[in-house]
């Protein structure tokens, strides 16, 4: 079969591609597990030679604007085939500039949808939204499944338009498709970027790195994350869930856990014990802290567990699968 990942050279589908190569098989068109011969890497910003690990001829890096429909058109054809799109606008870039957001998000979306019912059989397609889905001042501490979407923010409306379209287009049997809501996923790798959410991976990435981080929230600021091996592990997983299992509606909250800053910090110095660590310097940033303090607390992720996605480990062993991965790896 062939699979293509959009955003396929991004920070998590660089990890899907390489747990989807190790994997080597995902459920194919006749419902039984089928070679993954080709795996497509389709990305705007592509590397000139294929990252770590993905040196391997099974695999082809294309790329190309999601937003042209018939670039995904002839992408995402053939026989036997999958999708996960990742292709996006992430939340900081989605509020800076609203019509790139529609234009990747939206138009985007559509076309990778527009390009599975075009495909024979029902592609199986795993979109990955966000819990930026949720939001306002109604918001409860504690978010669900059932909690009520009312995102605030650009990129929140455009997952959440993506996650009704998925369902729409599966309802209608021209594909078969899922999403994932991923929480902030820690530890991102490379180099800090100004998403809001950007501390709870400086706080450790930096450190480690013997570099100082200034930390943007107080202490005691709570947010839901992911480690990224459950995350990608997650969303290999709700791709081989059967359609039957998720019903009429398509998309769960991903597996989370919850913490303070100041938690994190701990976990640091706990894993980070005898390495050169860069110290965490409490810098409060007031239009962060306003941002952040809007997020939930705490998320439930009930439907994920109950169709046997994997748990996230505790904290510090998210911290030791950083370092293993790109600090000694
Ligand atoms: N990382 C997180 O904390 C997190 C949390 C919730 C949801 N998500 C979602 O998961 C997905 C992957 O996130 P990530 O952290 O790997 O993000 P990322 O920014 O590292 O990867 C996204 C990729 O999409 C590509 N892209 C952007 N515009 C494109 C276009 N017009 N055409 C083709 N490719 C384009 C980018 O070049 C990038 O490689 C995204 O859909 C994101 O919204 C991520």
């Amino acid at each position: 079969m062939k699979v293509v990942i959009t955003g396929g050279t991004g920070f998590l589908g660089q990890r899907l591609a390489r747990a989807l190569l190790e994997r080597g098989t995902l459920t194919g068109a006749s419902g039984a597990q089928e070679a993954i011969k080709r795996l497509v890497l389709f990305d705007s910003a592509v590397p000139e030679r294929p990252p770590e690990g993905l040196d391997d001829e099974r695999v082809s890096l294309v790329a190309g604007d999601v937003a042209d429909g018939a670039t995904v058109r002839g992408l995402i054809a053939g026989e036997s085939l999958s999708v996960f799109h990742l292709a996006s606008v992430v939340s900081a870039g989605a509020e800076q500039d609203f019509d790139l957001a529609l234009s990747v998000n939206l138009t985007g979306g559509l076309n990778v949808l527009e390009a599975c019912r075009a495909a024979p059989g029902q592609p199986r397609l795993v979109f990955t939204s966000s819990i930026a889905v949720y939001g306002g001042s109604a918001l409860p501490e504690t978010i669900d499944d059932a909690t009520k979407i009312t995102p605030q923010g650009t990129y929140g409306v455009t997952k959440v338009m993506n996650e009704h379209l998925v369902a729409d287009y599966t309802r209608k049997g021209w594909l078969d498709g899922r999403g994932g809501r991923p929480p902030t996923v820690i530890v991102r790798p490379g180099k800090p970027n100004k998403a809001a959410s950007g501390f709870a991976s400086g706080l450790f990435r930096e450190p480690l790195a013997g570099i100082d981080h200034e930390l943007p929230v107080s202490r005691e600021t709570r947010i839901v994350l992911g480690g990224y091996r459950t995350i990608v592990e997650s969303l290999v997983a709700l791709h081989e869930v059967p359609g039957a299992a998720l019903g009429d509606d398509r998309t769960v909250n991903l597996p989370s856990f919850s913490a303070t800053a100041g938690e994190m910090v701990a976990a640091l110095e706990r894993v980070g014990a005898g390495r050169k660590l860069g110290a965490v310097i409490d810098a409060p940033d007031p239009a962060i802290q306003r941002i952040v303090g809007s997020w939930p607390g705490y998320a439930r992720a009930e439907r994920a567990a109950a169709l046997g996605l994997p748990e996230n480990p505790p904290l510090d062993e998210v911290v030791r699968q950083y370092i293993e991965d790109y600090v000694e790896g």
